[in-house]
């Protein structure tokens, strides 16, 4: 395992942030998650350029440019020797003196850490998580990958605290996302999920398996749905890029059948797609 701090490759464990970095002060700043499969970076086009999109909307200067960013997480994968990792890239607004306003003039820095890669357990595959749903108590960008996780962890945390594995934001009743997923329900073999607005994220697995599901000839319809919408579906999953396509066996009180046809045939794609 590696990391990576403005400018040079450093020891996963080394004290390197100073204090006045704004990611840790403000959460000023911006990341993305890259799942590595055989030491081959999963889509990683894709996500480099959320990374971008996210920058521009905070009005953040990237420290360098794209194929830089993609060499970084080459070279450090290479010394990491992981076949099976996570890489984590973040870019924080840089070091100031805590004042609210940019820094003049910019400083953005380059975090990087290449870890092993969290294992999905079996059964979870197999019998699928327990979810609950809560207020998306959220502001209306969530579309930018910002470091401001503050609700994200709150809900996870309410969700772990009740046997859960995941917490489902909805806004007034309707269903958005998951807090580190994206969500899917399938009605009459129909595939269901909240359109690529700027209140959630915009998953680089969810276009995979909207993608995947065209290419199958299964019907997609991106349209806001509600909560009786959801515990009525007839199959629940929810996708990131460390769960994959991950099914769902309950939520809230209402319990789903592990006869899914439709997700069944999603996560085989979606794992041949790792070959
Ligand atoms: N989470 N929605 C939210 C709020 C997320 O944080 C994530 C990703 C997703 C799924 O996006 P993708 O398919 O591009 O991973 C949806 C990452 C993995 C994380 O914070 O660890």
């Amino acid at each position: 395992e590696i990391a990576f701090y403005n400018d040079s490759f450093v020891d996963i464990n080394a004290k390197v942030v100073p204090i006045q970095e704004r990611a840790h002060q403000f959460g000023d700043g911006i990341y993305e998650v890259i799942r590595v499969y055989n030491g081959r970076p999963f889509y990683m086009d894709e996500h480099l350029h959320r990374l971008q999109k996210s920058a521009e909307a905070i009005e953040l200067q990237l420290p360098y440019t794209l194929n830089q960013i993609e060499n970084l997480c080459l070279e450090g994968l290479e010394r990491s020797t992981l076949k099976e990792a996570e890489i984590y890239i973040q870019i924080s607004r840089g070091i100031y003196t805590r004042q609210h306003h940019f820094p003049e003039p910019s400083c953005a820095v380059f975090t990087m850490t290449i870890k092993n890669a969290r294992v999905i357990p079996e059964n979870k595959r197999v019998n699928g998580m327990k979810v609950l749903t809560t207020e998306d108590d959220r502001w209306k960008n969530c579309y930018i990958k910002s470091l401001n996780l503050l609700p994200n962890v709150m809900a996870k945390q309410k969700a772990k605290v009740n046997g859960c594995d995941e917490a489902v934001f909805h806004d007034d009743g309707i269903v958005k996302e998951g807090s580190s997923t994206n969500v899917f329900t399938v009605k009459n073999g129909i595939l269901h999920t909240y359109p690529a607005l700027n209140g959630i994220l915009h998953g680089i697995t969810r276009s995979i398996v909207l993608k995947l599901a065209s290419e199958t000839g299964i019907e997609v319809v991106e349209e806001p749905f509600n909560l009786d919408f959801l515990y009525e579906a007839d199959e629940v999953f929810i996708t990131s890029t460390s769960m994959e396509v991950m099914p769902v066996s309950q939520v809230d009180e209402i319990e789903f059948s592990t006869v899914r046809p439709v997700t069944d045939k999603l996560i085989e794609q979606f794992q041949a797609l790792k070959d």
